[in-house]
C-alpha cells in the first residue's frame, strides 16, 4: 500500500547534498525532523558551526506523517498534566506550547506554503460517558489561563456532538512538510551544513564521533533529534510506543472550515481540513495502537471506515501511518542524559510543538541561558508515581507478548512456499528469521532478533517493514533501519531455502 502522506506528496523536495567527507563542528544534529531544522537554523543564527544529518530527506520521519496541528493543550488532555503534576505545572506546559506556536508562526510569515493558519481546537463528546472528559479539561485549560468557552453545536459537516463542546481559540494549523522544508533552507543560508541520505551508522558518544556510509562528523555536542534516540537511552525503558493512521479524502459536500476537531472516544478522530494547491481536502486521524502487536492495516482501515461514514467525503486520497513516542508521566525528556547527548523524545502526538519547543530550549542552554522547563522535562528526573501504571500495564503487554513470541515456533514448511507478498518469522538451523518474499520473487530472510536490546521483531503487512514491540525499532524487508532506537540492520541471512 502507498502511505505517502499529503504533506509529502504536496510540498515541494528539499534536495541537500550527501555527507561526504569528514568533518568537525561545534554542534552535530542528528535527524532532520521539525527538532532538528528548527534547532539547527537557531544554531547557525548564532554564528555556530553546525552539521545536519539527516537518514532519509528532511521531513520524511514523522514530522512529514503528522496532522499539522499546533495547540496548546496536549492530546492526553492538560487535565492529565494537572492531575498528575499540578496546575503549576499545568501553566508552565500552556506558557512553553503557546510560545513555540507563536515562534512558528514568525517562521511561517514569508512562506505561504507552509499555509499557518489560526483556528479554533474543539473537542467534544459522541457518548454520554465522555462528557466528564470534556468538562475536565475545560476546567483544566481554564485555571491555566487559556480563552476556552462551552457551546452546544460542531460545525456542519462533522459528526454531531451529544454533550458540551468545548472551544479553546486561537490555536493553528500547518503544513509541516513545507514548513520543516523551508526552515532547512534557510538554516541552509544561515550557514548550517546540512546532509540528506547521510544516516548515521556508528555512534562514538564519548569522543562524539557519528560515522555514516560517507564521511564522518566530529562535534562538541551532539544532539540525537532522532524522535527516539538512536542507542540505549535509559528513557526507553520509560516510554511506550503507538503507531496512528491517517488518511486524506478529497473534501465532500460539507466543509466545517478551518479547525482542529477532536472527537472523543474508542471510534474518536481527529479531523481538519487542509487546502493546498487548488484542492480541498479533509484529513482524518485515527485511533492508535501499540507498535508490532497489531494489524496496522485492518487499522487503518477502520479509520477509513468511520471517517467516510460520518464525514461522508470524497474518494481517499493518501493513506498514511506514523510513530509517537509517550512519556511515562506526561512530560517530553528534554536535555542531555547519560551518555552526554542531548536528546529529546517522549513527545506523544504533540511534537510539532513539543520539537519546536525542545530546539529551542536547547539552543538556549547551549548559548548559557538556563531555562527552568527544561530542568523539568530532563531525562534523568525521577517521578515514578506520576506515571507508574500507565508504564506497568503497557509493559505487562509487551512482556507477554515477548514470552509468547519466545515459545512458538517459526513455520518452517512456509518458507519454500512463501508467495509473493507474504512473510514469515522461520526456524532454520537453530536460528529464528524474519522471511518476506517480495512481489517480483525475491526472498529476503534477516534474522528476527531486534538489534537493540534483542526482542522479536513482527510484520507489519500496510508498511512492509519488520517492527519490534519492545521500543519500536522497524526495519526494512533487507533489515534496514526505517526508525526507532537501533541503530545497526537486522543481520542479513543467506536465503538459500527460497
Ligand atoms: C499520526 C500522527 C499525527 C501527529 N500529529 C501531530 C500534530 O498534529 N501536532 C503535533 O504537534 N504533533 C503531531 N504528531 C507528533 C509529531 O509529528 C512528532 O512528535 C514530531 O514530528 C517529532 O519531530 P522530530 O523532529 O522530533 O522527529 P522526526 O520528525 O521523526 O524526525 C527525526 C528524523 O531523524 C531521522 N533519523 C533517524 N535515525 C537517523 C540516523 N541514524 N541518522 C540520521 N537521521 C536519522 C529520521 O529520518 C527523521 O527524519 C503526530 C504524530 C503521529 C504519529
Ligand atoms: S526496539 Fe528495543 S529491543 Fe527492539
Amino acid at each position: 500500500m502507498d502511505t505517502t502522506s499529503v504533506w509529502r506528496a504536496t510540498a515541494p523536495g528539499p534536495g541537500f547534498a550527501m555527507l561526504q567527507d569528514d568533518v568537525q563542528c561545534d554542534v552535530l544534529a542528528v535527524g532532520g525532523g521539525i527538532t532538528g531544522v528548527t534547532l539547527a537554523l537557531l544554531l547557525a543564527e548564532q554564528g555556530r558551526r553546525v552539521v545536519l544529518l539527516e537518514a532519509g530527506e528532511i521531513g520524511s520521519g514523522t514530522t512529514g506523517h503528522s496532522t499539522g496541528n499546533l495547540y496548546a493543550t496536549t492530546s492526553q488532555g492538560l487535565s492529565e498534566i494537572a492531575s498528575r503534576w499540578d496546575d503549576d505545572v499545568a501553566r508552565e506546559v500552556v506558557t512553553q506550547r503557546k510560545a513555540a506556536i507563536d515562534f512558528i508562526e514568525l517562521q511561517c510569515r514569508a512562506n505561504p506554503l507552509a499555509v499557518f493558519t489560526r483556528c479554533p481546537l474543539v473537542l467534544y463528546a459522541r457518548e454520554a460517558s465522555d462528557d466528564r472528559g470534556v468538562e475536565e479539561e475545560r476546567q483544566a485549560l481554564a485555571r491555566a489561563g487559556c480563552l476556552v468557552r462551552l457551546d452546544d453545536r460542531v460545525p456542519a459537516g462533522l459528526p454531531a456532538a451529544r454533550g458540551p463542546v468545548m472551544v479553546l481559540e486561537d490555536q493553528a494549523q500547518l503544513q509541516p512538510q513545507a514548513y520543516v522544508v523551508e526552515l532547512a533552507r534557510r538554516a541552509a543560508k544561515a550557514g548550517a551544513s546540512i546532509h540528506e541520505h547521510s544516516r548515521v551508522l556508528d555512534l562514538d558518544t564519548r569522543n562524539r564521533v557519528a560515522t555514516t556510509a560517507t564521511g564522518s562528523v566530529k562535534a562538541g555536542e551532539i544532539v540525537l533529534a532522532t524522535h527516539s534516540p538512536k542507542g540505549f537511552h535509559l528513557v526507553h525503558a520509560e516510554m511506550t510506543v503507538h503507531r496512528e493512521y491517517a488518511v486524506a479524502f478529497e473534501a465532500g459536500a460539507q466543509d466545517p472550515g478551518a479547525g482542529i476537531f477532536w472527537w472523543l472516544g474508542e471510534e474518536g478522530l481527529s479531523i481538519r481540513m487542509l487546502g493546498q494547491g487548488g484542492k480541498r481536502y479533509v484529513i482524518a486521524a485515527g485511533p492508535e495502537h501499540k507498535t508490532g502487536v497489531h494489524n496496522a492495516k485492518a487499522s487503518l482501515l477502520a479509520v477509513e471506515h468511520v471517517a467516510t461514514q460520518v464525514l461522508q467525503p470524497g474518494p481517499p486520497l493518501y493513506r498514511w501511518s506514523a510513530q509517537n513516542y509517550r512519556s511515562h508521566d506526561g512530560l517530553p525528556y528534554i536535555g542531555r542524559d547519560h551518555t552526554g547527548c542531548l536528546i529529546a523524545t517522549g513527545f506523544s502526538t504533540d511534537g510539532l510543538t513539543w520539537g519546536t519547543v525542545a530546539a529551542r530550549g536547547i539552543a538556549a542552554e547551549l548559548a548559557g541561558q538556563a531555562d527552568p522547563f527544561l530542568q523539568r522535562c530532563s531525562p534523568g528526573r525521577f517521578t515514578p508515581a506520576k506515571g507508574a501504571r500507565t508504564l506497568a500495564e503497557e509493559n505487562v503487554a509487551t512482556v507477554r507478548t515477548l514470552v509468547e513470541d519466545w515459545l512458538t515456533h517459526g513455520q518452517q514448511e512456509q518458507l519454500s512456499s512463501l508467495a509473493p507478498g507474504d512473510s514469515a518469522i522461520v526456524d532454520s538451523e537453530g536460528e529464528t528469521f524474519a522471511a518476506y518474499r517480495a512481489r517480483d520473487g525475491e526472498l529476503f530472510a534477516v534474522s528476527a532478533v531486534c538489534t537493540h536490546l534483542g526482542c522479536k521483531v513482527r510484520w507489519n503487512s500496510m508498511e512492509t517493514s519488520w517492527d519490534c514491540p519492545c521500543h519500536g525499532s522497524r526495519f526494512r524487508p533487507d533489515g534496514t533501519v526505517i526508525e526507532g532506537p537501533a541503530i545497526a540492520a537486522l543481520r542479513r541471512k543467506q536465503a538459500q531455502l527460497g
